[in-house]
C-alpha cells in the first residue's frame, strides 16, 4: 500500500490534501503541533521513521509582507526545510511533491508564464520559495514541483476571499488593486490535481518535473473582489458594501513588491494529465456552493 507523508496538513491546501490523499493509500498527516519545520533533525527523523513512498510538502511561510522583516524564518521554512526533505527523499527512494508560487516571477511579462521562463522574484517570499525549488532540484532526483497562484479555500488561517467577505460586512466602500493581474486558484482544485499527478507518476522513478497549475482565466484583484461580492450577494449574504473602487498598486503601499502580472501557463500539466483545470469563476462558484 502506498504510504504518503503530508507536511502542512492544516494549511489551506494541506487540509484539502488530507481528504484527497487518503483515497490513494495510507496517509500520515503532519502539522506544526507534531513538527516545527525549523527543527531540521526532526524532519529527517520523521521521514526516516515513516519511510513513505511519497512525501507531499504543503507547508510554507506564506506571509508575503511579513517575510520582508522575518527573512531568516522565511528562508528556514521555504528554502532549507524543502532541502532537508529532498535529501531524505533521495536517501529512502521516495518521491517529493512540492508546491511553489507565481511570485518567483517579476511580472514584467504580458504573456502567461511558461515553466521554462526566466525567474526573477521581487521579494523575500518569492526569493525564498525559488531557493526551495532550487534546493529540491539539486538534492533529489525524484520530485514534482507545482507552482500555483492566488490560493483561497475553506481551511487555513485566511485568504483574499475571506478578507473581502469580512470587509464587505463592515464597510460601504472597498478599494481594491486593479493593476496586478493573475489567476485565483481554489485549494480544492490543487489537491485534486496533486492526486492526478500521483496517479500518473506515483510508480515512476527519477521523475523531475516542474508544472504550473492554476484555475483557468485571468483577472485583477479588483475583478476577483467584484466577483466575490456578486456571488455572495446572490447567496443572500448580508453585505454592507455598496461600492468597490479600483485603485493602483502605488495607492496601496505594502512591505513586499508584488509582480504586476503573474499569470501561469497551464498547458503542460493539462497535456500531461489530459485534463483541464476549471475556470476561476466556476471554482469560485463551487467554493460558495460548498459554503451554503
Ligand atoms: N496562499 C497563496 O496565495 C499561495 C499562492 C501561491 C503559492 N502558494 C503555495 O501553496 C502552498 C500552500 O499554501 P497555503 O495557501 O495552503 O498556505 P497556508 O495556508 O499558509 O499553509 C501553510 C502551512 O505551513 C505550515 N507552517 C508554516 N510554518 C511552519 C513551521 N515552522 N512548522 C510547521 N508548519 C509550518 C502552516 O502551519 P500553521 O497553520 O500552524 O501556521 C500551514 O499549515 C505553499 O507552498 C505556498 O507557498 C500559496
Amino acid at each position: 500500500m502506498t504510504k504518503i507523508l503530508l507536511f502542512g496538513s492544516q494549511g489551506q491546501v494541506g487540509t484539502e490534501l488530507t481528504y484527497t490523499l487518503s483515497l490513494l493509500g495510507e496517509l500520515i498527516p503532519v502539522n506544526r503541533q507534531v513538527l516545527d519545520l525549523t527543527n531540521y533533525q526532526q524532519i529527517r527523523d520523521i521521514i526516516q521513521q515513516i519511510k513513505p513512498n511519497i512525501i507531499v510538502n504543503a507547508t510554507a511561510y506564506t506571509a508575503v509582507d511579513k517575510a520582508e522583516s522575518e527573512i531568516e524564518l522565511a528562508y528556514q521554512i521555504n528554502a532549507i526545510a524543502p532541502k532537508i526533505m529532498a535529501e531524505e527523499n533521495n536517501k529512502i527512494g521516495s518521491k517529493l511533491i512540492h508546491i511553489s508560487t507565481d511570485y518567483v516571477f517579476d511580472g514584467k511579462s504580458n504573456l502567461p508564464y511558461l515553466e521554462t521562463d526566466l525567474t526573477n522574484p521581487l521579494g523575500v517570499y518569492g526569493k525564498s520559495k525559488l531557493e526551495g525549488e532550487e534546493n529540491i532540484r539539486k538534492n533529489t532526483d525524484n520530485y514534482i514541483i507545482l507552482r500555483t497562484s492566488w490560493v483561497y479555500g475553506h481551511y487555513g488561517k485566511g485568504n483574499f476571499v475571506k478578507t473581502m467577505i469580512r470587509l464587505g460586512k463592515e464597510r460601504e466602500q472597498i478599494k481594491v488593486v486593479i493593476d496586478q493581474i493573475g489567476c485565483p486558484t481554489y485549494a480544492q482544485d490543487i489537491a485534486i490535481f496533486i492526486n492526478k499527478i500521483i496517479s500518473q507518476f506515483g510508480d515512476e522513478n527519477n521523475i523531475k518535473k516542474l508544472y504550473h497549475f492554476t484555475n483557468l482565466g485571468v483577472c485583477s484583484w479588483y475583478d476577483f473582489a467584484v466577483n466575490i461580492f456578486n456571488q455572495a450577494q446572490k447567496l443572500g449574504y448580508n453585505l454592507k458594501v455598496k461600492e468597490v473602487l479600483p485603485i493602483l498598486t502605488s495607492e496601496y503601499p505594502t512591505a513586499a513588491k508584488r509582480p504586476a502580472y503573474s499569470v501561469l501557463n497551464t498547458r503542460k500539466i493539462s497535456q500531461d494529465l489530459d485534463c483541464f483545470p476549471s475556470h476561476w469563476q466556476d471554482s469560485l462558484n463551487q467554493y460558495f456552493m460548498k459554503l451554503n
